[in-house]
């Protein structure tokens, strides 16, 4: 019989360690990771680069259908160059919310999305990995944490990284991102009834990690 590879969707809000978190799972069972949300933090750099606004969504879309995106030894390369640090930036996590809100932006990243789903299996991290990219996972997750949490996290990174960080700064666009992300009509954000919840307001990766390994490990 025909079976596809197994899927893990993790999603959230932003900073909610998503990408730590799916990442240390797919190392765990050895499986695939997809992290969504470079592909549109992607698609709002190149559209940055040719000056063509995050509101064209016409535009955007042929972008997103022209985009040579590669992962490869935990970097991201997008047409051949190197990507990983430019879109890391606070700046394009904005851009990145604002042309996802575009139902054609959607559509052309949609396949490029369900080709990780390769043997082994994949961990998918994102807002509708469970809900929309792959509604058939075997294990969906909610990953999340207050968002007074999110933004203390956020600006100890970037302090790490020795860039600018101001608390209340940042506590602002989380909450306008999380509205953006939540309350658009084109897959929005959500919990989903068949997602266990995974808080980790009070809980380091490490909980985060065994939290899922155990539930996939029971549905597996
Ligand atoms: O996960 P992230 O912070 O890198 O995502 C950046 C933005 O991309 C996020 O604010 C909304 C959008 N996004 C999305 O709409 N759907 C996804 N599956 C992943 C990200």
């Amino acid at each position: 019989s025909l079976s596809l590879p197994p899927v893990i969707a993790i999603d959230g809000p932003s900073a909610s360690g998503k990408g730590s978190v799916a990442e240390r799972v797919a190392k765990q069972f050895d499986f695939h990771y997809l992290d969504s949300g470079a592909l549109y933090r992607l698609l709002a750099y190149a559209a940055h680069t040719q000056h063509v606004a995050w509101s064209d969504a016409t535009s955007l879309a042929a972008i997103a259908a022209g985009m040579d995106i590669r992962f490869a030894g935990g970097e991201v390369y997008l047409n051949g160059g190197q990507a990983s640090a430019q879109i890391r930036t606070e700046h394009m996590g904005k851009g990145a919310s604002e042309v996802a809100v575009h139902p054609q932006v959607r559509t052309a990243l949609l396949q490029t999305q369900r080709n990780f789903r390769q043997a082994p299996g994949l961990v998918g991290d994102g807002r509708d990995i469970g809900s929309v990219i792959f509604p058939d996972a075997v294990l969906k997750v909610f990953l999340t944490a207050a968002v007074e949490t999110r933004a203390q996290r956020r600006y100890e990174q970037l302090i790490a990284r020795g860039e600018f960080a101001d608390y209340n700064i940042i506590l602002e666009d989380l909450r306008q991102r999380d509205l953006r992300d939540s309350q658009r009509a084109s897959a929005p954000l959500k919990q989903l009834p068949d997602a266990i919840l995974v808080d980790t307001t009070h809980m380091n990766i490490t909980q985060a990690v065994d939290m899922i390994v155990t539930a996939f490990n029971k549905v597996a």
